[in-house]
């Protein structure tokens, strides 16, 4: 296959894996990552994770640039019946998908990766449909959330940081595939897309814990032609998602709040070291 056709074909599978987690993030969070139902999403959502670094990294390899607009995931939302139906249905098609994908390939690397996104799909499947089965009545016709006990502003605030948060993600990982070659660097920018999924979830959590849909919307993402230039970006948005938990720390309303408290301290702390090292690099 042309290189340009396979960039384009791997940029849609991208898409799928990226979509599949969101949802499975955003639902495990509705239900609470401590209940049964929601370790198991979130357990799944980092699959899909793999899923997607897989993706990422052939795609970076091979010169391409990451699109990284997730796909729509259709789902039916009346209640966790419809919705965990739904779920079985996606990882579903997605089996014959990837082994027709896998069967193009003369890569015997993408192709296993292809193989493997096809087998793992049939375990997702396996697992939704479990649950599915086993879903007590009162939960098979409800909907996860709790009701929400913090006030509109507030919301509004931590939508606003998680839009940005999960921006400055993306382009992390965006980064770390488009310049795994560039020696150290890859590594090091991977591993600071950790931290940012761990800092977007501790404030995802808080949303999801009042029964509202984080909003995991990406906004721009700057493609970079050079790894200089692309860290003095990150060390910008890290600026601005520093002065968000600076603002959020001072907020009255969310003062009252003891465990996001300390999860600002602890992204605060994060991202000073994370423009020290950043800063230490581009010397
Ligand atoms: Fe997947
Ligand atoms: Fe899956």
């Amino acid at each position: 296959m042309e290189n340009k056709k396979l960039i384009n074909m791997l940029n849609r599978d991208l898409a799928d894996e990226h979509a599949a987690i969101i949802r499975y993030m955003i639902h495990s969070y509705l239900e609470g990552e401590d209940s049964p139902i929601g370790a198991s999403l979130l357990s799944r959502a980092r699959e899909e994770m793999w899923h997607m670094h897989w993706l990422g990294m052939l795609i970076g390899k091979m010169g391409g640039e990451p699109d990284l607009t997730p796909a729509p995931y259709p789902y039916d939302p009346t209640n966790r019946k419809t919705i965990f139906k739904s779920y079985v249905a996606y990882e579903k098609k997605l089996i014959p998908h990837y082994i027709k994908e896998a069967e193009l390939m003369d890569d015997p690397h993408i192709k296993r990766v292809l193989q493997r996104e096809a087998w793992e799909s049939e375990i997702h499947a396996k697992k939704f449909q479990k649950i599915h089965d086993k879903l007590t009545q009162e939960q098979a016709k409800s909907l996860p959330g709790e009701e929400n006990e913090l006030s509109e502003s507030l919301v509004e605030k931590l939508q606003h940081i998680i839009e940005a948060k999960y921006t400055q993600m993306l382009q992390a990982i965006r980064d770390a595939w488009v310049f795994q070659g560039s020696g150290l660097s890859g590594w090091q920018i991977i591993d600071f897309s950790f931290t940012k999924m761990k800092q977007l979830a501790h404030m995802a959590e808080e949303v999801a814990e009042n029964g509202i849909k984080p909003r995991l919307k990406k906004g721009n993402i700057i493609t970079a032609p050079a790894i200089g230039m692309a860290l003095k970006n990150t060390l910008e948005s890290v600026w601005t998602t520093r002065d968000l938990h600076t603002d959020m720390q001072n907020d009255p309303e969310a003062q009252k709040h003891s465990g996001l408290m300390a999860n600002l301290d602890l992204s605060l702390k994060q991202e000073t070291y994370e423009t020290e090292e950043i800063k230490d690099w581009l010397k």
